[in-house]
Formats: structure tokens, C-alpha cells, sequence
């Protein structure tokens, strides 16, 4: 299990603290976009994750992709015996109730739609009732490190241009 965990750190994500009505939170990486007819995302709970029982009860719950410089807020989601929601995290409370933190890169509020069991987990899968964006890049989780995207630069420091459609 050691190994398969050192391996899928090398994958890259997004970094997003999932919230609900209490306030309640989690962060997670194990965030998507699922569906856009209708809109849905989904997200991976640990079955013994204490913050999950809460969610479910609610029905209802915002993904908040965090920014680039919320390093911190995304641990202190992580952290047990901890006020999740207190300095430096900032919060205002957004559609159904559920706690939007603020500064984030986007996000989403949802409704549950269904949840199925995978392994040691619970696949959560929301439907989108509201969506928004700031302007800061996303804050990236790799190789147990948090950083941000930079774009592909090309060996002589230029970016790579995407044609346009
Ligand atoms: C970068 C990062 C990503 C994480 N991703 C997940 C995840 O996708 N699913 C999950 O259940 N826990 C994930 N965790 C762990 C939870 O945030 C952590 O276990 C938290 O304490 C759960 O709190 P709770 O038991 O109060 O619900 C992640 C933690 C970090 C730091």
C-alpha cells in the first residue's frame, strides 16, 4: 500500500476543500467534473472520515478549488482537532447554505445526487446549482508538494501557443 501511495504521488490535482452546512470541510484531491448534461461532479470520501456523515445528512455541498497562496487553508482542512474555519480561512455563506471560502481559484454548490461505495471509500456525485470563477491560478497537489501551474514552456522559454478553434 506504501508503494501504490509513493507511485500515485506523482499524479497531479487539483487542491479542494469540500464544505457543507455546520460549517463542515474536507480537503480533497480526488475532485472532477463528471457531466455537463445535466452538470455533474464528483469527489472521493474516505469511509471513515468523520466530516462525511455530516454532508451526507445535509444534502448539500460546495467544491472549492483553492488558489495558488491557500497552501495553508488546505491543510488546515486536513487537520483533525483543528477550527477548520477559523483565520486565516475566510468564508461567507453561499447558495443552500453551504460555506464558499474565499479567494478560491472556482467553485461549485451542489446538491448530493448519489453516492456509491468504491473500496475504502464513498464516491460522491453532486449536481451543480451553482458555479463561479475568480481570477487566481489553482492550487496543485504533487509528489506531496503544493505548487501551481506555469504553462509548457518551450527550451527557449516561450509558452506553447493552443491554436485557436
Ligand atoms: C492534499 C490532501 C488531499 C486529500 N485528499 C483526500 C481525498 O480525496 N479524500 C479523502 O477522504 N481525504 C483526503 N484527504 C484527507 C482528509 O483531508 C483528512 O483525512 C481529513 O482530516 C478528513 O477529516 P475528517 O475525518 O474530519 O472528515 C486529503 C488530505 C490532503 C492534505
Amino acid at each position: 500500500m506504501d508503494q501504490l501511495r509513493r507511485v500515485l504521488a506523482r499524479d497531479a490535482a487539483s487542491v479542494v476543500v469540500v464544505t457543507g452546512p455546520g460549517p463542515v470541510g474536507l480537503t480533497v484531491t480526488t475532485f472532477n467534473s463528471a457531466s455537463l448534461d445535466p452538470p455533474l461532479v464528483t469527489f472521493l470520501v474516505a469511509k471513515s472520515s468523520s466530516t462525511w456523515p455530516r454532508l451526507r445528512d445535509a444534502r448539500v455541498f460546495a467544491a472549492n478549488v483553492l488558489a495558488a497562496g491557500q497552501a495553508e487553508i488546505a491543510d488546515r482542512f486536513a487537520r483533525r482537532h483543528t477550527d477548520r474555519f477559523g483565520p486565516p480561512t475566510r468564508w461567507s455563506s453561499g447558495p443552500r447554505g453551504v460555506p464558499l471560502i474565499a479567494g478560491a481559484a472556482c467553485q461549485v454548490a451542489c446538491e448530493l445526487d448519489s453516492v456509491i461505495a468504491v473500496g475504502d471509500h464513498w464516491l460522491v456525485v453532486g449536481l451543480v446549482v451553482h458555479a463561479e470563477a475568480g481570477a487566481a491560478p489553482p492550487l496543485l497537489r504533487h509528489s506531496r508538494q503544493y505548487g501551481w501551474f506555469q504553462g509548457l514552456q518551450q527550451p527557449d522559454g516561450r509558452f506553447t501557443e493552443i491554436p485557436a478553434l
